[in-house]
């Protein structure tokens, strides 16, 4: 991935060769739901009058973890803290880059107990020093590393003088992109990582100028319908090849096909009342 606009690969017309498509293992961090719950509404999502189905939730945030393990990757676990019903989000945790880890700063007061729990097993996993920021971001949520390249939210959450922190910090190139609708509060439920060439995201989540600026760094981006961003067909996890994607997103799933990726559906429709998916259960780990 370079900071250079690129030019489409396939012009109208002509027929798409595919590439082969290749997996890397991953190092994924991850928190079992013990104590997840909807008691409070910080997010569109949320609505604490819904009951949660705990048992459900249990057993489709187990078969997220067993699909990684299924595929190669490794999987850390954090020890859940009662009362901290969102820390199985375990995305809003931090970013991690070259074993750097830039440290959360919720922008909500109930969840900013997670960031300590969270620096305590980067420290005992003998990260060293967790960069402790001062601006809110809300770690991956808001995110995304494509390869040297990070692509950051705000709008919602994460301040933007993180952005240029996290640069300072990282010292990789970071691009501020803004998010404009609720609904896709982080950036994460509106835009995922395939590979490190391209993504995959729904335009309307974004202001007109973060709709260009991404149109320019990925021309060849897979683009999401409204109804597929909207059961967190974006909020997925990708290897370069798997996909990782909720089982509802038909139209996106059918697209990474056809594109040569490997869908392989979950349903966590428990989580998602909480207003995540897969990528917010899974912080990736990058050494
Ligand atoms: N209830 C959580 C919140 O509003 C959900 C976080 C989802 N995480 C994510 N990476 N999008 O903060």
């Amino acid at each position: 991935m370079s900071l250079t606009a690129k030019t489409p690969t396939t012009a109208p017309g002509t027929t798409t060769v595919q590439a082969a498509r290749t997996a890397t293992r991953r190092e994924y961090l991850m928190c079992p739901p013990t104590h997840f719950d909807v008691v409070y509404a910080i997010n569109p999502w949320m609505d604490p009058s819904v009951p949660v189905d705990r048992d459900l939730a249990r057993r489709q945030w187990a078969d997220l973890r067993d699909t990684y393990l299924r595929l190669g990757h490794t999987v850390h676990l954090v020890e859940p803290q009662p009362g901290l019903v969102d820390m199985v989000f375990a995305a809003n945790c931090a970013l991690v880059a070259d074993s750097q880890v830039y440290g959360a700063r919720f922008r909500e007061p109930v969840r900013e107990p997670e960031a300590p729990a969270y620096r305590a097993w980067f420290a005992a996993a003998g990260f060293g020093e967790v960069f402790l920021p001062g601006y809110a971001n809300e770690g991956e949520g808001d995110f995304a590393v494509v390869a040297d390249l990070i692509l950051a939210g705000s709008g919602f959450r994460t301040d933007p003088a993180a952005h240029g922190e996290a640069q300072e910090f990282l010292g990789r190139p970071v691009v501020s992109l803004r998010l404009t609708d609720p609904r896709f509060y982080h950036l994460d439920t509106a835009l995922f990582v395939l590979d490190d060439d391209n993504v995959a995201y729904y335009p309307p989540a974004f202001s007109t100028g973060s709709r260009r600026t991404l149109a320019r760094l990925f021309p060849d981006a897979v683009l999401a319908t409204e109804a597929d961003a909207l059961v967190f067909g974006l909020n997925s996890v990708s290897d370069g090849k798997n996909v990782v994607v909720a089982q509802a997103a038909t139209d996106l799933i059918a697209q990474l096909a056809a594109r040569g990726y490997r869908p392989v559906p979950v349903d966590l429709s428990e989580l998602a009342k909480a207003g995540g998916g897969a990528k917010c259960c899974t912080q990736e780990i990058r050494r």
